[in-house]
């Protein structure tokens, strides 16, 4: 459902990259009498959602966080309900993802993945490579320890065999081996279903991302939340560890 309303965002500051932690599914099924299962059928539209209206006001990297590496141990339907929504999602969405220039793209361990889901994910990532208008994320199988300790040896090994001098790898370098090479930082980090942690999420990458944590649950999360938030992160002084002076 598109939402209409005059914006009150400010579009002369908007964010660049928005990363989500969509948490409270399964609380939001429970609640209703509902198994978990149906708070992530419900979480998976509400993707379409966001991600809708945020290429719609401009947002130029959107990263969602849909599945983490400790997740894998949840309850094993539960986890094979989960990737078979993803691959649904990737063949729904396909066309519309073509037709409105999104590229596609994902973080994490993709080796994890059920082939049903990688053969999915890598041909619509392919397909969109060159779309321009917003980079969608998915961040599945991810985690964010993991993600550093892959990016150390990657260094590790560059610098045996010579590629990399060990003396020139600056914070900039190291960014490269990370998933997130081709995108910039996080300007918000933004988590639903009220709880306040950060849950193994882009641990490097958000050192000064602003922080919104909002007690609605990812299923009842709307287009007008995350507008609201966009107006709380513009409110807020970033200050990146710079004095401001008062006078
Ligand atoms: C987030 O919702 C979705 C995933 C982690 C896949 P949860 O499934 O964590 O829902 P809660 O936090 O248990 O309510
Ligand atoms: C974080 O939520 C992972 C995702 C939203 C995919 P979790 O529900 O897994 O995190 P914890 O267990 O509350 O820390
Ligand atoms: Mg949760």
């Amino acid at each position: 459902m598109p939402f209409e309303q005059k914006s009150r965002i400010d579009s002369s500051k908007l964010p660049v990259h928005i990363a989500i932690i969509m948490d409270g599914n399964g609380r939001w099924a429970n609640e209703r009498g509902l198994k978990r299962i149906e708070g992530h059928r419900k979480g998976g539209e509400v993707v379409d959602d966001i991600a809708t209206y945020a290429r719609e006001i401009g947002i130029r990297y959107l990263t969602l966080y849909a599945f983490s590496t400790e997740n894998w141990q949840r309850d094993p339907e539960e986890v094979s309900f989960l990737m078979n929504l993803l691959a649904d999602f990737l063949r729904d969405k396909r066309e519309k993802i073509l037709k409105n220039n999104i590229r596609l793209n994902v973080i994490g361990n993709t080796g994890d993945l059920p082939d049903f889901v990688r053969e999915r994910l890598f041909s619509l990532m392919e397909e969109s490579k060159d779309n321009s208008r917003m980079m969608l994320t998915l961040a599945l199988s991810y985690g964010s320890r993991s993600e550093i300790i892959n990016a150390v040896k990657s260094a590790i090994r560059d610098s045996l065999s010579g590629a990399l001098d060990p003396e020139g790898l600056t914070e900039e370098r190291f960014s490269g081996y990370l998933y997130t090479r081709q995108m910039p930082d996080p300007d918000i980090l933004l988590r639903t279903g009220g709880e306040k942690r950060v849950s193994n999420f882009l641990l490097y990458q958000i050192s000064y991302a602003e922080l919104i944590f909002v007690e609605k649950k990812w299923p009842d999360f709307t287009p007008k939340d995350l507008e609201e938030a966009i107006i709380e992160f513009q409110n807020r002084q970033r200050r990146f560890g710079k004095a401001k002076s008062l006078v």
